[in-house]
């Protein structure tokens, strides 16, 4: 197993920049998404630490070697772009053995490690069967099968779950989860799905047009986001992000907002941004009769045991998540009050965080 760091790298699709410098380190072991939405790059960075896109300029180290211009083939990565691509004319123990065959591992070592693969994928009962024949899950067992079976250093996952129903999802999501803590071996998964991404990832980035926003652990991600793409991007419904105007000197600890006090965490510094967008989560805002921050219910969704209610404020729409058990209805004048130990600020002009109430917690955890 090896870890991948990738040093400034950068790729030109003649004028158009669709990579644009980016580094970052993917840990030893780890299960890393590349997370963002289409168009921002994930595909062109994975393909080019897989060896099937040539960079630009900038480095890839795969166990520390600098392998940027060798070949796929020179690289000991496992691509596997979709789960379900298997030779319809082999079966089982034929279609997770390919890969050796093609190395020319001796007969005996396949049939060892083809073995091996099998029974960790819980798929051993199935070899000797025709891959035509296979239900949707053993189909992708095969499949993943193949990638394992030849102990790659790193796999690489372009959306490989993009075309199942939710349900199957769910449970392939949770199965790859799975076999990765079983085996270590360090994982690149690409998606633009960010609950796959949250469920399954040591580590995520999350790319907006060429350039990684945030790199962080799922709740760090989701805890403190480092701009308002990211805030807007993860988390569903999304943060609200409120416009608030108000510019905040170093000290402030409460913000003005239609009339209302709004408390906020302690500005450590003068805000550098002349505008500030308040970031709150929805399940970090309460009905409250007594806070002066008003507005009207617009509609509400169910989920069950909780309830998104949609509240029209003077500033837009926020959504709010609370007990479903709460009674609410269309019209209702409500008043709303925010967690302040939850909010982020953000520059509205960088688009950048100013101050995240769960910076302190960053802080004192020692990170
Ligand atoms: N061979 C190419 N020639 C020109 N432009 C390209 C080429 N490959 C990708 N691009 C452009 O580069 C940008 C990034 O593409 P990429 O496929 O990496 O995005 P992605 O994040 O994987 O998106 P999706 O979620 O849609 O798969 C896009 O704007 C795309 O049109
Ligand atoms: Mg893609």
């Amino acid at each position: 197993m090896a870890e991948i760091r990738v040093e400034n790298l950068r790729k030109a699709f003649g004028d158009f920049i669709a990579v644009k410098d980016q580094s970052f380190t993917i840990p030893d072991g780890s299960f890393f998404c590349l997370l963002g939405p289409s168009g921002c790059g994930k595909t062109t960075t994975l393909r080019m630490i897989a060896g099937l896109e040539l960079p630009t300029s900038g480095r890839i180290l795969l166990g520390g070697e600098d392998v940027a211009f060798k070949r796929a083939s020179e690289r000991d990565i496992a691509f596997v772009f979709q789960l379900f691509a298997l030779y319809p004319h082999m079966n089982v123990r034929r279609n997770i053995g390919f890969p050796l065959v093609c190395q020319n591992v001796p007969w005996a070592e396949i049939k060892t490690r083809v073995e091996e693969t099998a029974k960790l994928l819980r798929i051993d009962h199935l070899l000797d069967k025709s891959v035509s024949g296979l239900a949707g899950g053993d189909r992708q067992r095969v499949a993943l099968g193949r990638a394992i079976v030849r102990r790659p250093l790193a796999f690489l996952m372009d959306e490989p779950l993009g075309t199942l129903d939710t349900e199957f999802r769910d449970l392939m999501c949770e199965e790859l989860r799975h076999l990765h803590d079983r085996i270590k071996a360090t994982t690149v998964y690409v998606t633009h799905d960010q609950l796959e991404a949250m469920s399954m990832a040591d580590h995520i980035a999350i790319m907006n047009s060429g350039r990684v926003e945030q790199l962080g652990t799922p709740q760090e991600i989701y805890d403190r986001p480092a701009t308002m793409f990211v805030a807007d991007f993860v988390g569903s419904p999304s943060m609200n992000l409120i416009p608030v105007g108000d510019r905040l000197a170093k000290g402030a600890k409460t913000l003005a907002v239609s009339g209302a006090s709004i408390a906020i965490p302690e500005m450590r510094e003068d805000a550098p941004a002349e505008e500030i967008v308040l970031g709150a989560r929805p399940e970090h805002i309460r009905f409250d009769d007594a806070s002066a921050y008003r507005g009207e219910v617009f509609g509400t969704e169910y989920l069950g045991t909780m309830q998104i209610v949609t509240v029209k404020v003077p500033q837009g729409r926020v959504k709010v998540k609370v007990p479903a058990s709460l009674h609410v209805k269309s019209g209702e004048q409500v008043g709303l009050t925010f967690l302040g130990d939850r909010l982020s600020l953000f520059d509205k002009g960088s688009g950048r965080v100013i101050r995240s109430a769960l910076h302190d917690a960053q802080a004192s955890g020692g990170m």
